[in-house]
């Protein structure tokens, strides 16, 4: 990371107008910034063209249930991934596509991401219970995954207009898509535990540990939870709270939000404390401030 208020390459090249962008960073040889914007404005189109058209107007039959009553999945996910999915083909026609509702239809998709060279991970819309329901709090997100870890993040908010952005070892920003300076993310300083909160989503932890868990929720300020990752991420990263706890770690949740927050200067890891990997779909996912306080919530929240 560059000194603070010294102005680091990714952020002058969001900055500055083309050509200078063209050439900016590489992610990898394989994946420029140049590339990320164009990852990031393809999603932005699905919005325009695929999900804002249906927010508020979905017929019933136009929402279903997955893998469960609480898994909802809309026609604007499907035909948003399907956008996103060919345009990635067009744009990036090497990388490994690996996106939520594909890979509902087809989950031997999943085994592609270990080993690739290049993959695109994509969540079409990240909180369709809050979509489905009328609630503008959604987002669209997507993360780029190069010889097994993730370089390059990008959350989408389709309401507010705006993209939280990563690139790996360069930082994490904010950047309006209607022009003015991108704002840099840093996530708040730690604090005592009767001070910090965050989203906890402890429906999804295992039956013994849920219970445990939720029962030692007092121990800090407060928990919540806002029925989609993308913002709980942006919360998280801008240092609007402290932590986020995850059990189900589908990679198109979380890549894009923990690359965000590692690069907004935050900690992170399993619940073990062992680090977590694009390929990890088990072992929660704990995310804190700085390693201290990880430890200190970790401690609250598992030990009695
Ligand atoms: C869900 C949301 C939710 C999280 C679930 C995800 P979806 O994604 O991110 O906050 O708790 O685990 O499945 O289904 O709205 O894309
Ligand atoms: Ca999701
Ligand atoms: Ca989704």
């Amino acid at each position: 990371m560059p000194a603070a208020g010294s102005r680091s390459s990714y952020e002058r090249s969001i900055k500055e107008p083309s050509p200078s962008r063209q050439e900016g960073l590489a992610l990898t040889q394989s994946f420029t910034r140049a590339d990320l914007d164009d990852l990031a404005a393809i999603l932005a189109a699905a919005a325009d063209v695929e999900i804002m058209p249906r927010f508020k107007r979905l017929g019933t039959d136009e929402v279903t249930t997955k893998s469960g009553p609480q898994d909802f999945v809309t026609i604007a996910d499907q035909a948003a991934e399907r956008f996103i999915q060919a345009r990635v083909a067009e744009r990036f026609p090497t990388a490994v596509f690996i996106g939520e509702e594909t890979t509902a239809a087809d989950p031997t998709r999943l085994g592609r991401l270990a080993g690739a060279e290049l993959a695109i991970i994509v969540d079409p819309i990240d909180g369709t219970f809050n979509f489905a329901n009328g609630m503008p709090l959604f987002g669209v997100m997507a993360a780029v995954v190069a010889g097994g870890e993730t370089v390059g993040a990008i959350i989408y908010d389709p309401i507010g207009r705006d993209f939280a952005l990563a690139v790996k070892g360069e930082g994490a920003w904010l950047v309006p898509r209607d022009g003015g300076p991108a704002r840099r993310l840093r996530v708040a300083a730690a604090d005592d535990l009767r001070v910090m909160h965050g989203p906890v989503s402890w429906p999804y932890l295992p039956e013994g540990l849920r219970e445990d868990v939720a029962r030692r929720l007092p121990r800090l300020w407060g928990s919540y939870g806002y029925r989609n990752a993308a913002h709980e991420y942006r919360l998280l990263s801008s240092g609007g709270c402290h932590f986020l706890l995850y059990n189900r770690l589908m990679p198109w949740d979380h890549l894009p939000g923990h690359l965000i927050h590692t690069e907004a200067g935050g900690w992170s890891a399993h619940f073990d404390g062992t680090p977590y990997v694009p390929t990890d779909l088990g072992g929660g996912l704990l995310l804190a401030p700085d390693r201290e306080s990880w430890q200190r919530i970790h401690d609250a929240l598992f030990q009695d």
